[in-house]
């Protein structure tokens, strides 16, 4: 599967970040079955506490217009360094445990540094014996 779109999603979407407590830019882009892109960044607070994460913000805007089940997600952002280049970055616990509500084990995480850097894991390699209730 061709995941351009959506890692290039994932870059434009750290663009709208506000993050002026940490300074730490993240952008994440999630797709459905059918095709639609969903897009996140993280959004800080003066009492920390209330921040949420790019891939959450991706994820609750997704699942608010009525989509449950997805196949991908990029994220991209992190701090730069002195070159402009910022580094691979993975979803917190909190994430993961909110991808594993909506996805199987073979959801595919894509850690984007650029365009021509990507690394591809699971949410099954990221949370493996996952907390679940079954329903
Ligand atoms: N953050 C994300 O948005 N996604 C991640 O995968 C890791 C952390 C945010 C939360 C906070 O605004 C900032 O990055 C620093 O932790």
């Amino acid at each position: 599967m061709n995941y351009n779109e959506l890692i290039t999603a994932a870059i434009d979407a750290k663009l709208q970040s506000y993050s002026p407590y940490s300074m730490f830019a993240v952008g994440a882009a999630l797709l459905t079955p059918g095709g639609t892109i969903y897009t996140g960044c993280n959004i800080e607070n003066a009492a920390y506490t209330p921040t949420n994460c790019a891939e959450r913000t991706a994820f609750f805007k997704a699942v608010s217009e009525g989509h449950r089940e997805f196949t991908a997600i990029a994220i991209a952002g992190g701090y730069v360094d002195q070159d402009g280049e910022s580094d691979y970055i993975y979803p917190c616990g909190v994430c993961r445990q909110v991808m594993s509500e909506f996805c199987s084990g073979d959801f595919v995480i894509l850690s984007v540094k650029d365009e021509e850097h990507v690394q591809e894991t699971t949410l099954k390699e990221l949370l493996p014996h996952a907390f679940g209730m079954s329903l």
